[in-house]
């Protein structure tokens, strides 16, 4: 594979839940390095998109990650290939505590547990408390640390920085960051300003589609695109 080919494309995904049709037709690249954000408004079906692509829900048309189709492929194997997954509201065992929640997420004989202490030094401090227990910033980092205990060649990554106080919001937006200097990350996220600071392209969903596509930052800077497609104003964020 070069290195320009995208490490995942997708065409045509259409995906529905208990028959009801909520991707109509997506179709963008995720380019193999850095971070690409999914942007669009509640409900237009960017959550839907990433559990499509993991076959969570029923879907159909083209996932081809890493150069092989990974469309017919049950969600067990799609991750075994190296797709990791940070869902949208944590999903934390909150009678676990962090230590027990990291174990469980560990699928590799030497899992990266130096590269995750030190992006987390907090959860290092909190191992043996109950995940349910930690403030929100702090669910996240494990959740986000379970990605990262192992190899994965792709993270899907559903609106971590969700209901975090703007300080935890940085916090995490760092760690994204650090983390994507090793592995390629789609990121669903709604704080425009983590996505001006760490997108590099941006696909923009509308209705169960693709509406746009290009620079994250050329995206932002047009305050009539984001008004309309996002139903924000850029300007307020900057
Ligand atoms: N479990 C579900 N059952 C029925 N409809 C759902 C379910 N989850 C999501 N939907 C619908 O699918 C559409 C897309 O949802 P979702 O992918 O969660 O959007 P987003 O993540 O962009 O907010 C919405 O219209 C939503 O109401
Ligand atoms: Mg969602």
């Amino acid at each position: 594979m070069s290195a320009k080919e995208p490490i995942l494309s997708i065409g045509g995904l259409r995906c529905s839940i208990a028959g009801q049709q909520v991707v109509e037709d997506v179709t963008f690249d995720v380019p193999a390095t850095g971070i690409t954000a999914v942007l669009g408004r509640n409900g237009v079906g960017k959550t839907s998109t990433l559990r499509g692509i993991l076959g969570l829900i029923a879907r159909r048309g083209e996932v081809i990650f890493a150069g092989e189709r990974i469309d017919a492929l049950p969600t067990h194997r799609i991750v075994r290939r190296g797709v990791g997954y940070v869902p949208e509201d944590r999903e934390v065992f909150a009678r676990l505590t962090v230590a027990e929640n990291l174990a469980l997420a560990e699928r590799q004989r030497k899992p990266r547990r130096d590269f995750v202490d030190a992006l987390f030094p907090d959860l290092v401090a909190r191992r043996d408390q109950a995940a349910g227990t930690l403030s929100g910033g702090q669910q996240q980092m494990v959740s986000v640390a379970r990605a990262l205990l192992n190899d994965n060649r792709l993270l899907l990554v559903d609106e971590p920085t969700k209901g975090l106080a703007p300080k935890i919001v940085t916090e995490v937006a760092d760690a994204l960051a650090e983390a994507s200097k090793t592995v390629p990350i789609l990121l669903v996220e709604q704080n425009l300003e983590v996505v001006r600071r760490l997108a590099d392209e941006a696909v923009v969903i509308g209705g169960g589609r693709v509406v746009h596509t290009g620079k994250a930052a050329d995206i932002l800077a047009d305050d009539d695109l984001t008004r309309r497609l996002l139903g924000v104003h850029a300007e307020a964020h900057r």
